[in-house]
């Protein structure tokens, strides 16, 4: 009997991604497993049951039933966890944190579970990174939204009218997607500043033709990431950064440190200090927020100032943010295929870097230490 992995209509509210794409069905069943999908799966991403020639569709109750191997965008519900057969196999952006009692759940139904955003960042893993993926597009969306709730053009306009003066963008947080905001903000022809406490993205943002800024403290953690600022930083920071923003049109914050809630680098005073009509884009509002007057999931206004908070910005470019998230899952299950069958090397720091669960148990330290607090 094949192996069959299995791709069900993702169910948490306003979730449009899946996790399977047409190119990426055909290239499994080239590797001889068997790819069931859920009849609509793909609907909300933009894809017709037909583009998934290579796949067989089945009602949602067999497919929970036979799956070998579950894919997913995100972390399945422990009502559907209870669903899954017992030893089946889930990998998904699991987000074990968020969901302690799910991941309680997987456990005792003895999934073995991989949340994909713990694989560790490292060269060969770049193929497999759904966090640069995701970022990558939330960072091109952000930039749109920005664009669409200002009152201003982004770019200069000559015109018979006159000529208009282009927009000042400055993006906080200069990783995957804030680069990729700068990037959107200057083909839409925006002034683009950037600020991030690591020192290394200054020669990636002045490569997008940004300008950087810098400020006198400099935050370098461990492993390419930035690490928590002192209380003093922290407001020379804020003080600092005060006067670049109130010039802003519109600001594009993204400052996140891993395993931490969203820096607050915004307050109040500083949202106080900027233009009427400025817009400023939280993308970090999942983590809770860069801005102190963000509100996650909200639109508000303040003193003038548009606060957009978006949650899952991803999901709002579900198209090619699925085909994306497909690839980075193909990477990181194909190397575990064997003759059809799965097979992973337990030893490899990859596999064992991203493993959560197994044999009943959940294997991730941290993430055991965290359930055990929850
Ligand atoms: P992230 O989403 O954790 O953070 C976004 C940005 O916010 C980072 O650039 C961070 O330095 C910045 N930040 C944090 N606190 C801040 C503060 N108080 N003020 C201003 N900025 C602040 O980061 P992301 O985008 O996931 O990646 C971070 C790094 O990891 C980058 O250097 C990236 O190139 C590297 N990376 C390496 C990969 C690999 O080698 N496989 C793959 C992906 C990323």
């Amino acid at each position: 009997m094949p192996l069959i992995v299995a791709v069900p209509k993702e169910s948490a509210p306003g979730e449009r991604r899946v996790a399977m794409e047409p190119s990426v069905a055909k290239k499994l069943a080239g590797l001889g497993v068997e790819v069931w999908m859920e009849p609509g799966a793909g609907e909300e991403a933009g894809f017709d049951d037909s583009d998934f020639s290579d796949a067989t569709f089945v009602s949602a109750e067999e497919l929970y039933e036979q799956a070998d191997v579950m894919l997913r965008v995100q972390a399945p519900s422990e009502e559907e966890i209870g669903r899954l057969r017992e030893g089946a196999v889930l990998i998904g952006t699991l987000t074990p944190y968020r969901y302690p009692e799910r991941v309680r759940a997987l456990a005792e139904r003895k999934i073995t579970s991989f949340a994909m955003e713990l694989i560790p960042r490292i060269s060969r893993a770049q193929a497999m990174d759904v966090l640069s993926s995701q970022a990558a597009v939330a960072g091109y969306k952000a930039a749109i939204m920005g664009a669409d709730l200002s009152i201003r053009f982004f770019p200069m306009l000559t015109t018979a009218a006159g000529t208009i003066r282009p927009s000042r963008v400055l993006v906080i947080g200069a990783g995957v997607a804030g680069l990729q905001a700068i990037a959107t903000a200057k083909r839409l022809g925006a002034i683009v500043e950037a600020y991030d406490v690591r020192s290394a993205t200054k020669e990636q943002v002045e490569s997008l033709g940004a300008k950087f800024i810098e400020l006198e403290i400099s935050a370098e953690g461990e492993g390419g990431y930035a690490r928590e600022l002192t209380d003093e930083e922290k407001r020379k920071q804020q003080e600092e950064l005060a006067g670049y923003i109130a010039k802003a049109d519109c600001l594009i914050t993204t400052a996140a440190v891993p395993g931490r809630p969203a820096p607050k680098i915004i307050p109040a005073s500083t949202v106080e200090g900027m233009k009427r009509g400025a817009v400023i884009i939280d993308l970090a509002a999942d983590g809770g927020g860069n801005c102190e007057l963000s509100v996650p999931g909200e639109t508000r206004e303040h003193n003038g100032v548009v606060i957009h908070a978006p949650l899952n910005v991803p999901s709002q470019v579900p198209l090619h943010a699925s085909e994306m998230y497909a690839k980075n899952l193909f990477n990181f299950l194909s190397p575990m295929l064997a003759e059809g069958a799965l097979q992973p090397d337990w030893d490899d720091e990859v596999v064992a870097g991203a493993l959560l669960t197994r044999d009943g148990e959940i294997v991730n330290e941290q993430v055991k230490q965290a359930v055990a607090g929850a």
